[in-house]
């Protein structure tokens, strides 16, 4: 067992994607510290066995306190949210860029085993071919990707002497736990919500867009593969240094979610159609062979499977 004994630090673990994490963490023997910075409630949630450190990855003193003993870390900490990013880009550059990058140049000090940094589809930008592969140009669209992207950057260019760390660029992840009401919620996470209360649902557009919808189960079992991978070979391996695309390689559209809902409850919801976001990117999905192929990864949860357990659980 690869993870038992071992200090795990995950940060932004009290949220939707690193509760997960934590949880497979624990279960494997890992002793875990969470550093986020999260609410009473969501601080609640986070399980006794953990170590929870209340901070901001901005706050070098918080980073210290949790982190300088690790073996590992999982870097997940952000200011998720496209919008808010964009309204205050200092912010995000503070937070996401160089809090990052601080954490990443620490982890090489502290002689880190493995660094696992949550980067996104989102630094690829508008598409310039599909499905999205690793060597698509890196040209996001707002201040979002290109905070995650410089560290994503900063990630894929270390060498063999530096930290054992790998960038895997997740595209739209859902899955239980996920805050349907909170100004970044997932599409899934609404329209399960709403087809289980019998809400109708808007679509912004026609419902043609496509995503790539894939499993937490999934997000967190890659994390789980490249960070075991980096532990076992630290720069060796061939995750570090290197990003890999974390999606299904299942291409959807809006209106096939919809549809795949409708059959599951076996009650049409009502639809309505707004105009499509500004700005929005209209197709998004990716290959997920390289990480399939490097390190032996498969998604498991098909979206109809995945569906059915949120509706089962609402
Ligand atoms: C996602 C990420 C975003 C990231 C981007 C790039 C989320 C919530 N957002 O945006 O942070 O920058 O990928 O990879 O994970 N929609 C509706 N009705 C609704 C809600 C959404 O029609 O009530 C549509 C949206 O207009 C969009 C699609 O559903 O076409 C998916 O929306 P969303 O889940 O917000 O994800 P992305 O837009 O892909």
């Amino acid at each position: 067992m690869v993870w038992s004994g071992l200090t795990v630090g995950v940060t932004g673990g009290a949220g939707f994607i690193g509760s997960h994490l934590v949880d497979r963490l624990l279960s494997e023997g890992a002793s875990v510290v969470v550093l986020d910075v999260c609410s009473s409630e969501k601080a609640a949630q986070v399980p006794d066995s953990a170590r929870l450190v209340i901070g901001s990855i901005a706050d070098p003193d918080a980073r210290r306190e949790a982190l300088s003993d690790c073996d590992a870390i999982f870097h997940l900490a952000a200011i998720a949210s496209v919008v808010l990013c964009e309204e205050d880009s200092e912010l995000s550059a503070s937070v996401n860029r160089q809090a990052s990058l601080d954490l990443l140049a620490e982890a090489g000090i502290s002689g880190v085993g493995a660094f696992v940094f949550a980067s996104s589809a989102a630094i690829y930008g508008e598409p310039q071919h599909l499905p999205i592969t690793e060597s698509h140009p890196i040209t996001p669209l707002a201040t979002y990707g290109a905070d995650k992207a410089a560290v994503d950057e900063a990630i894929t260019t270390l060498g063999l002497e530096e930290v054992p760390a790998t960038a895997l660029r997740f595209f739209n992840v859902y899955g239980p736990g996920q805050d349907p009401s909170s100004p970044y919620s997932g599409v899934v996470s609404i329209f399960t919500q709403r087809a289980s209360s019998g809400e109708g649902v808007t679509i912004f557009g026609d419902g043609l867009q496509t995503r790539d919808f894939v499993h937490v189960s999934d997000v967190v079992s890659a994390m789980m593969t490249a960070g075991e991978s980096l532990l076992t070979h630290s720069t060796a391996s061939p995750a570090h240094a290197t990003p890999f695309n974390v999606c299904s390689g299942e291409t959807v559209t809006l209106l096939d979610v919809v549809a795949t809902l409708d059959a599951i409850t076996q009650q049409p919801m009502d639809v309505t159609h707004a105009p499509a976001r500004d700005g929005e990117i209209r197709d998004s999905f990716g290959d997920p062979s390289y990480l399939i192929e490097t390190l032996d990864w498969t998604p498991e949860v098909t979206l109809e499977e995945g569906l059915r357990e949120l509706l089962d659980q609402l």
